[in-house]
């Protein structure tokens, strides 16, 4: 049996999960596939009831787990906690602990939906990108770090952005690995020209390429952060693959999210190192919108991010694409049967619940078996 652990976190995370987790009862039913499921805390609720955003307990459960489902973490009602218990950091200390080290976020744009962007359709009709984030170094980890006081008085605020060839050559492999499943291409992202963890990014990622990947027929292009932000939303089918570090992966991730027209529709995933024997690879599945506080508790949130880092769960941890398959095809009949929640709503759609979306999801699932 696969262990899974959920953890809904805060906001509308627990609503959309519950809906997910109808679909994952319906998979145990038709004998598709079994899990052992257990439920933690992280996040804002986490601090509600231990304290900390990440207990050592709930962080060893992740570690023994097959595969970790998360929903959102944070809120405005954990706003004026000190740094170090921020809803937020329980999340990084577990991709940290985890060794989470790349994460895939896939833009894609469901015909049914390609409308609904705010580009104009034949920029992002048929779009389908996926950006790779470096997502266990960078300034998110760097040391030192903190706010210091000069002798002037001064506060000083510290980051440090560093990253190590090992750090950059692991993301760049996943990244070209990827890229064969797909079109062969990929631009690799940073800011060479004023960084010298930059500088060093442009060199090993090529360095891996001309080793390992230009005679398998990969296309590498390098990009600088900047003006990756503004080919996105120029021309973003130019990109295939896109790998970059922590902090521009955070933020071109958001902006190619937009390009299709809703960010409650992205699923995302973060691997660890590849499996040794006798270890699965580590794994965490979470949808790339946030807690969407203003919205919790309605029954009006978009549970399909979820449930498509469900679907990806089980095409990259547990080797089963099929149904992983009938689940994304399960999402796009409904959509173009013209159910919307409220966020990808358009005129003339039906609008549905999130608990509503769930029935309908699981009466396709019904219907494609
Ligand atoms: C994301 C989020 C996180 C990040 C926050 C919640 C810590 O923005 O997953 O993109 O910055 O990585
Ligand atoms: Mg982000």
């Amino acid at each position: 049996m696969k262990r899974l652990l959920v953890l809904s976190g805060d906001g509308i995370g627990p609503e959309v999960m519950a809906q997910v987790m109808r679909v994952i009862d319906w998979m145990a039913r038709k004998g598709r596939v079994q899990f052992d499921v257990s439920e933690g805390l992280i996040g804002g609720c986490s601090c509600d009831v231990h304290g900390v955003s990440l207990t050592d307990d709930t962080l060893a459960e992740a570690m023994a787990a097959d595969a970790v489902l998360l929903g959102a973490v944070g809120g405005p009602r954990w706003d004026g906690l000190s740094f170090d218990k921020k809803p937020e950091q329980g999340l990084l200390r577990l991709r940290k602990a985890m060794d989470l080290f790349a994460n895939l976020r896939p833009a894609i744009v469901f015909d049914a939906l390609a409308d609904a962007a705010t580009l104009k359709l034949d920029v992002v009709k048929g779009l389908d990108l996926m950006i790779v984030r470096e997502l266990t170094g960078g300034v998110y980890f760097g040391k030192p770090r903190g706010i210091d006081i000069l002798s002037d008085g001064n506060r000083i605020g510290i980051n440090t952005h560093s990253y190590s060839t090992n750090e950059i050559v692991r993301v760049a492999r996943i990244a070209f690995d990827l890229s064969l499943k797909r079109n062969r291409k990929v631009s690799s992202v940073d800011k060479a020209n004023v960084m010298e963890a930059g500088a060093l990014w442009r060199e090993e990622v090529t360095r891996i390429w001309n080793e390992e990947y230009k005679d398998k027929g990969v296309e590498l292009s390098h990009m600088y952060a900047d003006n990756c932000a503004m080919q996105l939303v120029r021309a973003p089918k130019q990109f295939d693959v896109i790998v970059t570090d922590n902090l521009f992966g955070d933020l071109l991730s958001d902006c190619a999210a937009t390009l299709t027209g809703s960010l409650g529709m992205l699923p995302s995933a973060s691997l660890g190192m590849p499996p040794e024997e006798g270890r699965r690879r580590r794994a965490l599945y979470e949808p790339a919108h946030g807690s969407a506080p203003d919205i919790a508790g309605k029954d009006i949130a978009n549970p399909l991010a979820t449930l498509l880092s469900f679907a990806m769960m089980l095409r990259y941890s547990f080797d089963q694409p099929s149904d992983a398959d009938l689940i994304e095809r399960a999402v796009q009949r409904v959509l173009s049967g013209g159910l919307r929640t409220a966020d990808i709503m358009q005129p003339n759609k039906a609008k549905v619940s999130t608990t509503v979306m769930g029935d309908v999801i699981l009466r396709e699932l019904d219907k494609l078996t």
